[in-house]
């Protein structure tokens, strides 16, 4: 569609409340049509933000995650996760505060380190197969989930087995749990107060303050501990993590960004993996080349082919700041937020994108950074997409190793919850004999 110069992009003249449920009963076919008839950057309008513009084409999406850090601001597009995350965190920060952040964060996630984590994450593969049910169905998904829980607590928090783990375990279930069930609305409760009762809110932040207790006598334990510098978890070198002014993260500061890798680290993994093998288990082809060949090109693409067909996020936010932002002719009022979709890059820019065909990261021309954005991109790009790909890889791999799952069902649908795209069944899966 041609652009013209300085005008805001076009979109689908109806109310604000009738896109609200649009965008609540069929977000995905909605957004699909609204892209079909008014091209690769449209303006919608809903009663949760009055106007938003998506942006669909790997090009216009370039624009957006190469603009400065000034410009666009993805903490403000954050915002509603503050009551979690807590207004330190990386997450919800912009400009020169996020990038200190970052910088102080980035280390661990890079190279040696990550690979002292992948013999953590293969222990725990194990002991998820070793609790699986042989001969009657389950669902991956809650399994997935412990999986990476347990991930996080020994690599980003370096706790070994006891009881001071699973304390903590049980307390972030407990205060996470309700809120990824009802997300929506009790975000919305806590930020705005307009959706919720008093007590959800009254009892997210009794369950908030156990957990952060815990997490401020760790931090307290930890700058004491005399083995600080041997120690190979996130949370340590986070401790002895100093800026170019030499300063080090305050306890806010450190409490905050672990429940952001906690939080950002492990149900988006889960959901991930979950994925993988759904995919693969309706999939005797890809199943089949995977398992006979040694082949980790092959592995990696079947997981970011994984990510390309089911991502987990459905897209990222940034708002305009200081002046109007000119995307593709078009001009962006300061205030508004820009979204690039990641489901809807992954769908327009591939041919044939219903088809699950890993062959397509191993092609002459595999898709390139703005085409491929699971991740989200620029200076916010996800900090923890190493750790997650390793991860994901690690686990696919070691499963198909020791066990032999089929699927109990037909390929699970697509639901959204909160903010991620989840399997609306879990997965429903069989074990027909023990695991090796
Ligand atoms: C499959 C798993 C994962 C997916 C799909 C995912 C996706 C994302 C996305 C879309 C963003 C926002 C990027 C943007 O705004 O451009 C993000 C940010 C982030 N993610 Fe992940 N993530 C995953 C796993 C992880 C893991 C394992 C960790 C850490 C242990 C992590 C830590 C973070 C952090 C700290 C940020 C904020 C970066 C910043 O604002 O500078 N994520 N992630």
């Amino acid at each position: 569609m041609a652009a013209v110069n300085g005008t805001a992009p076009p979109g689908p003249p109806l109310p604000a409340l009738i896109q609200t449920f649009a965008f609540v009963l069929a977000p995905g076919r909605y957004i699909t049509a609204c892209q079909r008839r008014y091209g690769d950057v449209v303006t919608f309008s809903t009663k949760f933000d009055s106007n938003f513009v998506m942006v669909f084409d790997p090009a216009i999406v370039k624009q957006v995650f190469q603009a400065g850090p000034d410009r666009l601001h993805a903490g403000k597009a954050n915002a509603l996760l503050a009551p979690v995350l807590g207004d330190r965190s990386i997450l919800l920060l912009d400009g020169e505060e996020h990038l200190r952040q970052r910088k102080l964060m980035l280390p661990p996630f890079h190279g040696r380190r990550l690979s002292a984590y992948e013999d953590v994450m293969r222990e725990a593969a194990d002991r998820a197969i070793d609790s699986w049910p042989v001969g009657e169905d389950f669902t991956l998904m809650p399994s997935m989930q412990m999986l990476t829980l347990e991930v996080i607590m020994r690599t980003v928090f370096g706790f070994e087995e006891g009881a001071r783990k699973d304390e903590l375990t049980r307390r972030i279930r407990a205060m996470l749990d309700p809120v990824s069930r009802r997300i929506g609305v009790v975000l919305l409760a806590l930020s705005g107060g307009r959706f919720g009762t008093r007590r959800v809110v009254e009892s997210f932040e009794r369950r908030r303050a156990e957990v952060d207790t815990m997490i401020f006598e760790e931090i307290a334990r930890r700058r004491e501990a005399p083995d600080l510098e041997e120690r190979d978890d996130i949370f340590s070198m986070l401790v002895l993590a100093r800026d170019e002014d030499g300063r080090a993260l305050s306890d806010r500061e450190l409490r905050d960004e672990l429940v952001t890798l906690l939080v950002a680290g492990h149900e988006t993994t889960a959901t991930g993996l979950a994925w993988a093998f759904d995919l693969l288990l309706h999939d005797p082809r890809v199943m089949a080349k995977l398992r006979d060949g040694d082949d980790d090109e092959y592995l990696d693409a079947v997981v970011k082919e994984t990510l390309r067909a089911r991502p987990v996020i459905p897209g990222v936010g940034r708002v305009v700041q200081e002046e109007p932002f000119a995307l593709n002719g078009y001009e962006i009022p300061v205030g508004i937020e820009i979204n690039p979709s990641i489901t809807g890059v992954h769908r327009c820019a591939y041919a044939r994108h219903t088809e699950f065909r890993p062959e397509r990261f191993l092609e002459p021309d595999p898709p390139d950074t703005y085409t491929w954005i699971p991740f989200g991109g620029g200076v916010r790009r996800c900090l923890g997409a190493p750790f997650a790909l390793m991860e994901m890889r690690t686990v696919v791999r070691r499963v198909l190793e020791r066990a032999r799952l089929e699927a109990a069902a037909p390929p699970d649908r697509v639901l959204r919850r909160g903010i991620t795209m989840v399997p609306k069944h879990g997965v429903r899966v069989i074990q027909r004999r023990p695991p090796s």
